[in-house]
């Protein structure tokens, strides 16, 4: 009997861990941006299966279908880090996903941990964009709050630079010893659409986040999510390839950032 119910217990927990691998972290649909015909909807459906097709190998691509004001633009974005195996089951999870959060919107973004997808009926390419903001911050704070910002710092300083390097497709991930015990992890990535001037010009707002009195001061781990970049920090390994778990992982608040009126 006590068998049975830690075995349905583990099953409960692993369910809630895979589970979870497929929720989104948060998505934008434009309600000033309505779909109000019939062909931008059908061009929305072929642009998603354009970018399950193209995304995975490269994990990345863009793809656009249809004419003049029906002309549907989309835009999909892994982590550098994951498989074209991830980056397909995410690129479909999140192509299923905003479809269904966002059903009448020709403007319509979706974050997930290993992806991010994207589509509207104006060309957004290539452009900066940092108007929309997803933020996640682990609720405990740290010790040594002067001494972990100028660590933090130094960190993403170095990682933004990796991003922003040839070859590295708007990619850097790193780590820093902050004690013996204690290591700060450190990510950012860009879409790869977007020019490096305009990389390094997003990750720098994503970076400022962290300091600066907002969410993220003090805080033992950050995200913020963007549609042109995404940059992340915790004290435990989060990327790949990934080292032991610390135990370092605590829960996180959200908050969201809109600066497109909506
Ligand atoms: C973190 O610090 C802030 C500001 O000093 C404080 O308001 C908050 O309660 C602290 N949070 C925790 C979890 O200790």
């Amino acid at each position: 009997m006590a068998k049975l119910l830690l075995s349905t217990l583990l099953l409960a927990l692993l369910h809630l861990l895979l589970g979870s691998r497929s929720d989104s972290l948060g998505e934008f649909c434009n309600f000033k941006k309505k779909i109000s015909d019939k062909p931008t909807m059908i061009n929305i459906g072929l642009v998603l299966s354009k970018l399950e097709t193209k995304a995975p190998s490269n994990r990345f691509a863009t793809a656009s279908d249809g004419q003049g004001k029906e002309r549907v633009y989309g835009l999909l974005q892994c982590r550098g880090d994951i498989s074209p195996k991830d980056c397909s089951s995410c690129t479909s999870d999140a192509a299923k996903h905003v479809r269904h959060l966002c059903p009448d919107e020709a403007d319509a973004r979706i974050w997930f941990d290993s992806c991010f997808l994207r589509y509207n009926t104006d060309d957004f390419i290539g452009e900066l964009d940092t108007r929309y903001g997803i933020f996640y911050w682990n609720v405990e704070n740290v010790t040594e709050p002067e001494r972990f910002a100028k660590e933090l710092g130094d960190l993403m300083n170095n990682v933004k630079a990796k991003a922003v390097q040839p070859g590295n497709k708007g990619f850097g991930s790193g780590k820093i010893k902050f004690t013996q015990f204690v290591t700060i992890y450190g990510l950012v990535q860009c879409t790869q659409d977007l020019p490096k001037l305009q990389c390094a010009q997003c990750l720098s707002t994503a970076i400022s986040n962290f300091g600066g009195g907002g969410y993220c001061d003090g805080k033992k781990g950050c995200r913020v999510l963007y549609s042109s970049c995404f940059v992340r920090f915790e004290i435990y390994p989060f990327f790949l390839p990934l080292s032991a778990y610390t135990g370092n992982e605590v829960h996180a608040s959200q908050a969201v950032y809109d600066n497109l009126g909506n």
